[in-house]
């Protein structure tokens, strides 16, 4: 089973800042990643159809061997990571508690900002996990939806990005959280540009690096790890648009992707 590969899976690209981190931790693990690029954004898609979606991803994973399955996307995890955990045959990971962990770990004063998706920020799963650490904190939501689309365009600095990030965090410019969680997986790449508006009194919290940590501790903990002398394959999966996966997808990653396929999910595809 050591030898079997972890499933990693997102509405699109955005999961790829996942797969760099998990590619860092276990630098011995095959992975099949899907990004379901027919679909995406699930961000704004109401929690039953992100439901029924993820289900679909997971049982097409689960028919590749996976040993193990991230659920790479905040707002799939958000709506649907109990019911995946309920129907998987193996151990299925959220990006949601690991980053919640994190920040109740780094906040000093307990009063943390959380940004997402519509789907994620409207469904509380941060502030129910948040709570579970930290029943104390004082937590304060937005949903930012614009980021997706100023990252997918690559637009991690860019002016107009600037621009829109002043006004989603402008409640926070002035103070009022310690800690603020990334909680979507196009995030990080404006990592730089989030800390530089909001200053080096306010932690960001990257749920990517936190679910990578996770996953490699589950792994571990179950004798589950890649063998060390192995040179891991890694295969992507995309359900629309091959070519524009890989060209956006390698600035995620930071290298090319080799191996992209287009696959159906369903059988009625
Ligand atoms: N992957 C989604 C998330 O992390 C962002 C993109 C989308 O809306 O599908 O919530």
């Amino acid at each position: 089973m050591n030898r079997a590969p972890v499933g990693i899976f997102d509405s699109g690209l955005g999961g790829l800042t996942v797969v760099r981190s998990v590619v860092a931790r276990l630098p011995h693990d095959d992975i099949v990643y899907v990004g379901d690029t027919a679909r995406v954004p699930y961000g704004p898609k109401s929690p039953r159809t992100v439901r029924r979606y993820s289900h679909e991803i997971l049982a097409w994973l689960l028919a590749r061997g996976v040993k193990a399955v991230v659920v790479a996307c905040n707002t799939s995890t958000a709506h649907a990571l109990e019911s995946l955990q309920e129907a998987s045959s193996v151990p299925v990971l959220g990006v949601v508690d690991p980053g919640a962990r994190a920040a109740a770990q780094a906040t000093r004063t307990g009063r943390i900002g959380v940004i997402g998706t519509v789907g994620t920020i409207g469904s509380g799963a941060y502030e129910r996990a948040l709570r579970c650490y930290r029943p104390d904190a004082v937590i304060q939501q937005r949903a930012c939806p614009l980021f997706v689309p100023l990252a997918e365009e690559g637009w991690f600095d860019h002016p107009a990005t600037e621009l829109v990030a002043r006004e989603y965090l402008a409640p926070w410019l002035t103070g009022g959280i310690d800690t603020l969680v990334l909680g979507c997986t196009h995030y990080p790449l404006l990592k730089p540009l989030l800390g530089r508006i909001l200053g080096p009194d306010i932690a960001l919290i990257d749920s990517a690096e936190e679910t990578a940590i996770s996953l490699a501790s589950l792994l571990a903990n179950r004798g589950l790890e890649g063998p060390a002398d192995r040179v891991p394959s890694h295969r992507f999966a995309v359900t629309d648009e091959v070519a524009r996966f890989r060209e956006v997808g390698a600035r995620f990653v930071g290298a090319p992707l080799d191996s992209v396929d287009l696959v159906a999910l369903t059988d009625t595809e």
